[in-house]
This record gives C-alpha cells, sequence and structure tokens, in this order.
C-alpha cells in the first residue's frame, strides 16, 4: 500500500506527478502529498483524504520540473497532516516519499538527534540519510544499509537537481521519455507517455536527471538495466464512464471473460501446460478474494484431474508447519501480484527449491519475477478497491487451465465460447434491494462451489457496505449458527448445483423454521417456498460460480450507495497489501 510517483523534465511536472497519483490511489487515500524543487528549496503541499483534496490546494502558479508524490494508507501514525508524506528532513535538505515498512525505525529514531513532527517511519528513514556524509545518492546508499524491512522510495536534495530513487521489496520503475523521466510504483503511472520502462531490483539505485537516469547497485556501482516493453500493457478503459469504478468493472466482466476466451483459444497463449502435467498435486496460496478464487481453481483441478490439491490462505500458510513437496506444483494467485503475504509464501517456496505457478492481473509484478510459470488474467486494470472482474476472470482462467490440464480444452471449447458470447450482466433488481436492505444480519449459504460464492458474496457486502455478515457451507448450519437464525436475519442461499438441490431445500426448511428470511439466489426452481428469489441464466454447473457472484456483487454495490458509501474506496482498506 502507499503510492510513490516522481517526475523531473524539461517543463513542469507537478500536473504530472497529481495525475500519476490518481492512477495510484488504489494503494491507499487516507493523505497525499507532493514536494518539489523551488529556487533551491523544497517545498511541500499536502492533504488529509482523497487526492482531490490535494488539487485543490495546489494553485495554478505552482511550478516545478523537479517533484516527487505520494498517496498514503496509513501503516505508522494516525490519518493526519502531519504524518502525510512527503517528509522532509530536520535541516531541510532532504525530502522523501516512501512505499513501505521500516521495521527498526523505533531503533533508529534513538540514534537520531531530531524533533520528529510525525509519529512515520519515513521521517526516520529522511533523517537517517540527512545524518549520513557523502553525496546524497552515497548518503541514501549508507541509510539504506541500515534500514531492516521494505521500501520504495524517492528522494529530493535541495541543491541537486535531481531525484534518487531506491528499492527493496516495495515495487517501483522508472521510463525516460524524451521530455523527461518519470517513476512510479505501478506500470499504469506510464500509460499514455512511454513505451518502455526498467523495473527495478531489490538494493537498486538510481538517479533521475531531466535526459536521463543511472542505475546502480548497493555498493556504488553503475550498472546497466534492459528496458521492458509495455506498448501491449492494457491501459485502455481507464477512464470513468459509470458512476463509479465498481460498477465499469462490474459491468466490464462478459467483454473481460470474453477476452480471456480468445486469448486461450485463438489468440495463442504461450504456456506449458505439458511441464504442468508432470506434478502431482496443487497446492493453491493467496489472501482474500483471490483465495477464493483459489478455492474454486482445487475444485476444478480435483473434479477434472482428479488430482490432490490443497488451499491456503497467505498468512496462514506462512507460519504454518507445511509438508512441502517436490511433486507439488505451489500456485500463487493474486491480482497485483504484490500482496506481502502471498510474495513472501512465493519466496518460501522458492527458498526450498520447490516449483512456483503465480496467476497474476498485473503484468511484471513482483509475484511474476520469481514464479516459474506465469498465467496471466486478462481482466484489464481493476480500479475499485473491491474485486470483481479480477475475480470471475481468475475463476474462469482457472477453469480453462484445469481443462487444459484433462486435455478437455479442446473438447469444451465450443461450450465455453458459448458461454462467454451468452453471458449478459446481471442486475440486481432495485425494489428486491429494498426489501432486504432493512436486514442487519444476514448469512450467505450454499453447499461446494456455491459456498465459495458465498464467501465472495458476504466479503463484498463487509468492504464496501460494511454490514457484518458472514458466508459459511450451507451444511454446517446446524453445527451452532442456526443459534442466530430469527425473523430479523436475511440468509441468501446460493444453490447451481442440481444433484445439491433437495440439501439446501432442507437447510432452507431449517432457517425457515426458526423464523429466518430466504434469498434464493438459483438458476433453477426448488421445491420449497422462499421469501425472495433471483433467477439466473442457466449454464453449465462449471459456469455458475462466476454467474451467481455478478448480482452479489450488484447487491453489494447498491448496499453500499444506499447507505451512502463510496463503493470504490472503501475505509481502512486499499488495493495493493503491501504490509503483512
Ligand atoms: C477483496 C479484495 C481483497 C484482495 C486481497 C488480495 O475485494 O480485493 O481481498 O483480493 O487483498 O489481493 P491480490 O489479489 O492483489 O493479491
Amino acid at each position: 500500500m502507499c503510492g510513490i510517483c516522481a517526475g523531473i523534465g524539461h517543463e513542469n511536472q507537478i500536473d504530472d506527478v497529481v495525475c500519476g497519483l490518481k492512477k495510484l490511489e488504489y494503494r491507499g487515500y487516507d493523505s497525499s502529498g507532493i514536494a518539489f524543487l523551488k529556487n533551491g528549496e523544497i517545498q511541500a503541499i499536502k492533504s488529509v483524504g482523497q487526492i482531490k483534496n490535494l488539487e485543490k490546494k495546489i494553485d495554478d502558479e505552482v511550478c516545478s520540473h523537479v517533484v516527487i508524490g505520494h498517496t498514503r494508507w496509513a501503516t505508522h501514525g494516525s490519518v493526519c497532516e502531519e504524518n502525510a508524506h512527503p517528509h522532509i528532513s530536520q535541516n531541510g535538505e532532504f525530502a522523501m516519499v516512501h512505499n513501505g515498512i521500516v521495521e527498526n525505525f523505533e531503533n533508529l529514531k534513538g540514534n537520531l538527534n531530531c524533533n520528529f513532527k510525525s509519529q512515520t517511519d519515513t521521517e526516520v528513514f529522511v533523517n537517517l540519510v540527512e545524518a549520513e556524509s557523502g553525496t546524497p545518492l552515497e548518503r541514501l546508499m549508507k541509510a539504506s544499509r541500515k534500514v531492516v524491512g521494505s521500501f520504495a522510495v524517492a528522494l529530493l536534495h535541495k541543491n541537486t537537481n535531481s531525484i534518487f530513487l531506491a528499492k527493496r521489496k516495495s515495487p517501483l520503475m522508472v521510463a525516460v521519455g524524451k521530455d523527461g523521466v518519470f517513476a512510479g510504483s505501478d506500470i499504469s503511472v506510464f500509460a499514455g507517455k512511454f513505451d518502455f520502462c526498467y523495473i527495478f531490483e531489490d538494493d537498486e539505485f538510481a538517479i533521475m536527471e531531466e535526459d536521463g537516469v543511472k542505475f546502480f547497485d548497493l555498493n556504488g556501482n553503475q550498472i546497466s538495466k534492459k528496458a521492458v516493453d509495455i506498448r501491449d500493457f492494457d491501459f485502455y478503459d481507464e477512464d470513468l464512464n459509470e458512476d463509479f469504478y465498481m460498477l465499469k468493472e462490474i459491468k466490464e466482466q462478459p467483454a473481460a471473460l470474453r477476452k480471456t476466451y480468445f486469448k486461450f483459444f485463438s489468440e495463442g497463449l504461450q504456456f506449458d501446460f505439458e511441464a504442468i502435467k508432470k506434478f502431482k498435486s496443487f497446492h493453491f496460496i493467496a489472501c482474500g478474494t483471490a483465495y477464493h478464487s483459489c478455492l474454486l481453481g482445487a475444485q476444478f483441478i480435483q473434479q477434472f484431474c482428479k488430482k490432490d490439491c490443497k488451499v491456503s490462505i497467505a498468512s496462514e500458510f506462512r507460519y504454518g508447519s507445511n509438508i512441502y513437496s517436490k511433486n507439488c506444483l505451489y500456485v500463487f494467485v493474486s491480482q497485483s501480484g504484490e500482496t506481502a503475504d502471498t510474495m513472501a509464501c512465493a519466496s518460501l517456496v522458492k527458498e526450498k527449491g520447490l516449483k512456483v505457478m503465480c496467476v497474476t492481473n498485473v503484468p511484471y509484478c513482483s509475484l511474476n519475477k520469481l514464479a516459474d510459470f506465469v498465467l496471466p488474467t486478462f481482466a484489464g486494470r481493476e480500479v475499485a478497491v473491491a474485486s470483481t472482474k479480477a475475480y470471475t476472470t481468475q475463476v474462469f482462467t482457472l477453469l480453462i487451465f484445469a481443462l487444459f490440464l484433462n486435455d478437455k480444452a479442446t473438447r469444451l471449447q465450443d461450450e465455453l465460447k458459448r458461454f462467454v458470447l451468452n453471458l449478459e450482466n446481471l442486475q440486481f433488481n432495485e425494489c428486491l434491494l429494498e426489501e432486504i436492505s432493512k436486514f442487519k444480519k444476514i448469512f450467505f449459504i450454499g453447499r461446494e462451489q456455491d459456498y465459495v460464492s458465498a464467501l465472495e458474496g458476504a466479503l463484498k457486502l463487509k468492504e464496501i457496505a460494511y454490514l457484518n455478515c458472514l458466508g459459511m457451507p450451507a451444511g454446517e448450519l446446524k453445527h451452532g449458527t442456526l443459534a442466530l437464525i430469527d425473523p430479523q436475519t436475511l440468509v441468501i442461499a446460493i444453490s447451481t448445483q442440481r444433484a445439491l438441490k433437495g440439501k439446501m431445500e432442507s437447510n432452507i426448511e431449517e432457517i425457515k423454521a426458526r423464523g429466518g428470511k430466504v434469498l434464493l439466489i438459483s438458476n433453477f426452481k426448488h421445491n420449497v417456498e422462499t421469501d425472495f428469489f433471483v433467477e439466473l441464466p442457466d449454464f453449465d454447473e462449471m459456469f455458475m460460480p462466476i454467474v451467481s457472484i455478478i448480482p452479489l456483487q450488484q447487491l453489494a454495490l447498491n448496499f453500499a450507495l444506499k447507505l451512502g458509501y463510496n463503493p470504490d474506496k472503501p475505509r481502512n482498506l486499499a488495493k495493493s497489501v503491501t504490509v503483512e
């Protein structure tokens, strides 16, 4: 979390940096700020809240050719202007923006004789730089050696017409154009302006100047780096043509699924399925929504390939007593490819000499760099914090993956095509919303693949409408949770598997017997009366997890709007979770 960007060029860079920050706002929006050089002095403008608040504070006449910027997701210290970046060192020599965590900041702080104005680890880092001797780059390198933790930083020095960059664990990239040099936490900041960019490895440093960039290792030796081509990167469709990105992204799902299909079946996506077939088992690891995709991925492989699969939440796997096997492929699913817990588990598996596959939506992300096999998803850029199209494309990609492993994909190609061509965006009935929005206690239930939709549907409602709800296996109700069912409870029952219809009907009866209200979401009729019903289009069962989640995403979105919340920027969350 936290996004940084920096620009140096022949023209004023303020607008470009603010525009870059807007692209990075998904990484946190507690506060934002810029610092720039003006007549040999460092000046800073900061604001609490979204970047639009910062924009209001920047006068039209503010102009600088050397600018750094930051959008914050608070880790150390509360949300306030003092804790907003950039942080300026005690003597005003340096300004720093930082994404990451200085784990030993308390120790470092004790050795610095400074009056700290903020509670942040970054203010310690920038003062550590100031306390060192040598050129600005040497001082940054010396300070970096003392830091334990993660960082992507951009640093201004008041007497130097340059920007200094450093990276360890947090992502950082830089691009050179004819009008200047630009750096940022992700590739989106280069959209429409640059064709190539350089991606930093850990403990690499750089000096950005108006005419180019020079790279260095931790010992100060200049190094050469190869630029990557970003012309194919999906920058398209970033403009908001709906009221909210989440709505836009929900509606883009049919198109994203079509794109996924065509990538596999007519655009010749290169992937070594033969190498994957050699593995005897699979262990899926991820966080949040991506963990839900993993649950389905594992079900698909067990169903179609009859191979053993395990699924773990990354933060649990990381410290668990796992049994490792070289015959197992460790599959990491992540929209961003930057999630700290997921990354840490992938590194752990690599260190044991085992094979890592990743399924990611962002090209050149950190996870891709350490994976042996990379299976991309084609959701396009997902801006809203709550994942929607990234989830359904992950699920579809994992389904196709499982079918390819069992050589079924080509046989089922027509069926897959029919699905993507016929899937429409599903709306959630407004009157129904009116009825169910009075419930404050909501459970989501389902079995097998519908249980995964129950988990994901509940997560959406929690994260953007702040409702206390729970997704659980329908069969588990009677082992405790049934005690909570009363006439004030709504249970959303997802039932898309005909073989389990009778079991779901019994669970619904149990809820009704306790006075609970039931909203059934299904593609077929059940022999039980429910209070509300959402009819799904009827596709083959393997597609139904993708179909059933769309009205649940809509429900969460409409619920959030009804309660007056901005669904794109839920409180306390950020899209790229780079803290543990
Ligand atoms: C929920 C959501 C999060 C992410 C989780 C993992 O809507 O977006 O739960 O799924 O933070 O993120 P990635 O997929 O980037 O690893």
